[in-house]
């Protein structure tokens, strides 16, 4: 059994080695395709691959055709809109995720942005603190969990709005549950986003919500581009001199946020939220154990193409 790892943004390398001991420890064949530049390069490579271990490598129905040997992929993260579930699911491939591996990962660097944002972007001008300000976490789940917990040791008032987690969840853990996103945006100053993007979420963060954040609001998006409505935003943002967009995920529009916003807008060059070691780690060690897990004893937990 071949199980390719294809990483356009590879793993660290402490994560590869833990990769590979699962792999030929269960008595299997470990190829790499690290930092592939053309999807030729991906077609070649999974042509004879029984399992493949991605990021945010795109995984579409070309893809799928060309693996035909393929059984399973497994998204070493989160957020699975890069694999065509429908066409996995046609081509019998089983699809999964490791949900929460590199959630901490990510809240670390949405309090990265944050403070950057909120210190001027570390121009010498006096900027504000976190402490006391009201947080908003658009979506409650592992990565939103996580900047709860770090903002409690900061000292801000957080609120979430989830519209799938139960309020006694968010109760439970300190957080004041809200029950709209318009209620979210009204109330804070911050408001990080930990959506992911489906049909439902892909251009929702809109003129008209954001519009409702109070003076000096700051956006921070760790989540995904596609939930923001870019021309809205923009448009917002001319109207809205006090308000500051900071970006884990390079918008489409990336040059004029750059050129309009000095000041007032930042994006990484490369999504960096699960770049650490750690996260590395522990999503590349969870993807391994569940494809061998599931190629011995068929355990699907964490399918997410049912
Ligand atoms: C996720 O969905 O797990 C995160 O967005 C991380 O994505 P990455 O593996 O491409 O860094």
């Amino acid at each position: 059994m071949k199980i390719l790892v294809a990483t356009e943004k590879p793993f660290a390398k402490v994560a590869v080695d833990g990769i590979r001991k699962e792999i030929e420890g269960a008595g299997y064949e470990l190829a790499l395709l690290e930092k592939y530049t053309d999807k030729a390069q991906l077609l070649d490579a999974v042509k004879d691959a029984n399992a493949l271990i991605i990021r945010s490598d795109v995984i579409d129905n070309e893809v799928l055709d060309a693996a035909k040997e393929l059984k399973i992929v497994v998204r070493a993260g989160a957020g699975y809109d890069n694999v065509d579930l429908e066409a996995a699911t046609a081509h019998g491939v089983c699809v999964m995720n490791t949900p929460g591996q590199n959630s901490n990962a990510v809240a670390e660097l949405a309090f990265g942005m944050m403070i950057m944002a909120v210190r001027n972007f570390y121009d010498g001008k006096s900027g504000t603190e976190l402490k006391g300000k009201k947080l908003g976490i658009h979506a409650y789940g592992n990565v939103g969990r996580n900047v709860a917990r770090i903002a409690k040791g900061i000292g801000m008032e957080i609120y979430a709005y989830d519209a799938y987690c139960p309020k006694e969840v968010m109760e439970g853990d300190g957080i004041v549950p809200v029950d709209s996103a318009e209620a979210l945006y009204e109330t804070c100053n911050v408001v990080s986003l930990h959506i992911p993007a489906t049909a439902e979420t892909k251009n929702s963060i809109n003129y008209d919500l954001v519009n409702r954040m109070p003076k000096n609001g700051l956006l921070v998006n760790t989540a995904r581009k596609e939930v923001i409505n870019e021309a809205d935003l923009l448009r917002l943002m001319n109207d809205r001199p006090d308000l500051k967009y900071v970006t884990d995920i390079m918008p489409v529009h990336h040059a004029e946020f750059a050129e309009q916003f000095p000041g007032r807008y930042f994006s990484t060059p490369k999504k960096m939220g699960a770049q650490t070691a750690e996260a590395n780690i522990n999503a590349g060690i969870a993807a391994a154990k569940q494809i061998v897990g599931f190629l011995k004893d068929g355990c699907e937990k964490f399918r997410v193409n049912k």
